[in-house]
């Protein structure tokens, strides 16, 4: 169970407070203070962890600049090795960090699972992509450039950043640390991450499982606390080399107050649905129902607008309706599938864009009903573009209905949004689909399918307001390295024999 058995050091009983990681142990926090984790479901303390100090930051920084210069002369083939341990110790371990996913973010108990499942594959698989990419490099020569003779040989081949914070968001704890840890890591770089308070203590477990893997003192850290205390401390560091985060609006903020260095940054999306008259639409119903409320709507890539032709809108409203009236609504450990949402807060703000909504005449398909931090599924139809609900990102499983008189109108409102991030269309007729997707301004499209980050190889990023880089396992380890050339001068041009 979670702080018990293999976990025991991570967990101070006395205190009952979980210890961060620095220099490969579990500690105690100077400061003497914790934060607590709010159960969403019980809305009581559930956990607490170390509210770390910024000279605990600093210690941080400093191991792992120093664990880093050993690590970026450890064989590819061991790092990988390395990874391919902590990811079946993982899987291993998948039920106390389930466990830990139901009680501080409500994950529903079969999706908790498969998070963690999701990750230990995630970091086997970047080990081995780490081994394929990062074993290759190349090699130029000059007389293809005008005026050049054959006398320069370029070799470039990839090296670490440094130091790489990771920032990963309440809604993926795991998967989203590990799918910055584990490239960041074969690619030879340190790693410091910092979790987000709820999912801290899933965070810190994962953690563990890396420690048990065997990776060096100081390569990898996690330290917990309030980010009014060590947010803009760590963000800001001259220790940090890349920033990797998924989140929301801090993302903005983190990258204009960042130093000089890469960022990786996944900041939410308003994913349009658009609907065509020649779509299946049982397909559509099923993947609306998917797409919009799937752990309650908390996904960066839930479907958050249906833009769909006013022809075929009544028939798939009741279709939907239909399909939302299976799904469970209770507590994450009965595995339903709408469960509180993460904060109070969160629902208050749900709350404020469904009164917005009501104010402004949107039809309600069911009645809108909460319980503290329980939301009911809700559809909201008839949504016109004076809504705020029309734009803004509710993270909760409430989904508003546009209706639309041509393919143009729906494409006008997916890239009149600040974010980017994905979107998918729904037609049989596939030139319309590759059009529609061409001329949408989002990092993805999906055809005939609800919008989705996997599988996690496949490339992800966002557009506008989305985010800066793409992510997916390739394109993280090449984030997170420096190409470096080294050319070798002939005293004379070269050129092949014969
Ligand atoms: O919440 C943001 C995640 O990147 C979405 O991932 O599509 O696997 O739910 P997902």
């Amino acid at each position: 169970m979670a702080g018990n058995g293999v976990f025991a050091e991570i967990y101070d009983g006395e205190a009952e407070v979980y210890r961060y990681y620095a220099e490969g142990e579990w500690r105690k926090s100077s400061s003497a203070k914790s934060v607590s984790i709010i159960n969403p479901t019980t809305r009581k303390t559930h956990f607490k962890v170390q509210a770390c100090t910024q000279e605990e930051v600093n210690k941080v920084m400093d191991a792992a600049k120093v664990a880093q210069k050993a690590w970026a002369r450890t064989p590819l083939w061991k790092r990988a090795e390395l990874l391919h341990k902590a990811a079946a110790i993982l899987k291993d371990h998948k039920a106390p960090i389930a466990h830990c996913l139901v009680k501080e973010i409500a994950k529903p108990a079969k999706d908790a699972l498969t998070e963690v499942v999701r990750s230990g594959d995630l970091v086997s698989y970047t080990a081995e992509e780490g081994v394929r990419i990062l074993g290759e490099g190349k090699l130029l020569v000059s007389d293809s450039f005008p005026g050049n003779e054959r006398s320069k040989y370029c070799l470039s081949s990839k090296i670490p950043l440094g130091v790489v914070l990771a920032i990963p968001p309440f809604n993926y704890p795991v998967n989203l640390a590990v799918s910055k840890i584990a490239p960041a890591l074969i690619a030879g770089n340190a790693l410091v991450l910092k979790p987000p308070t709820q999912g801290a203590v899933a965070a810190l477990h994962m953690i563990h499982c890396f420690h048990l893997a065997g990776f060096p003192k100081g390569l990898i850290s996690c330290v917990t606390g309030k980010g009014s205390e060590i947010g803009d401390f760590l963000t800001m560091h001259p220790g940090v080399n890349c920033i990797s985060f998924t989140g929301g609006d801090t993302g903005i903020a983190i990258s204009k107050k960042a130093g000089m260095i890469p960022l990786q940054m996944e900041l939410g999306g308003k994913d349009a649905c658009i609907v065509l008259e020649d779509a299946d639409l049982d397909l559509v119903a099923a993947n609306i129902v998917k797409g919009g409320f799937s752990y309650s709507g908390q996904r960066c890539t839930a479907v958050k607008v249906v833009l769909i032709m006013d022809s075929v809108a009544d028939e798939v409203v009741e279709k939907v309706k239909s399909k939302m009236g299976k799904l469970t609504v209770g507590p994450p450990e009965d595995d339903c599938d709408i469960t509180p949402v993460v904060t109070e807060s969160s629902a208050n703000f749900i709350e404020g864009l469904v009164m917005d909504a009501k104010e402004k005449g949107a039809t309600f398909c069911q009645e809108y009903r909460r319980e503290g931090n329980l939301i009911w599924p809700l559809l909201l139809d008839h949504v016109r573009p004076d809504m705020r609900i029309a734009w803004e990102e509710p993270f909760g499983p409430v989904l508003p209905i546009i209706r639309i008189h041509s393919v143009e109108e729906g494409i006008h409102h997916c890239n009149a949004s600040n974010f980017g991030l994905q979107g998918c269309v729904f037609t049989s007729d596939i030139n319309k689909a590759i059009m529609i997707s061409d001329a949408m301004e989002t990092g993805t499209v999906q055809i005939n399918s609800a919008p989705a980050r996997g599988p996690d190889h496949f490339p992800f990023q966002g557009l506008k307001d989305s985010g800066i880089g793409s992510q997916g396992i390739t394109n993280s380890i090449n984030m997170m390295v420096k190409v470096k050339s080294t050319v070798i001068n002939l005293p004379a041009p070269s050129y092949t024999m014969g």
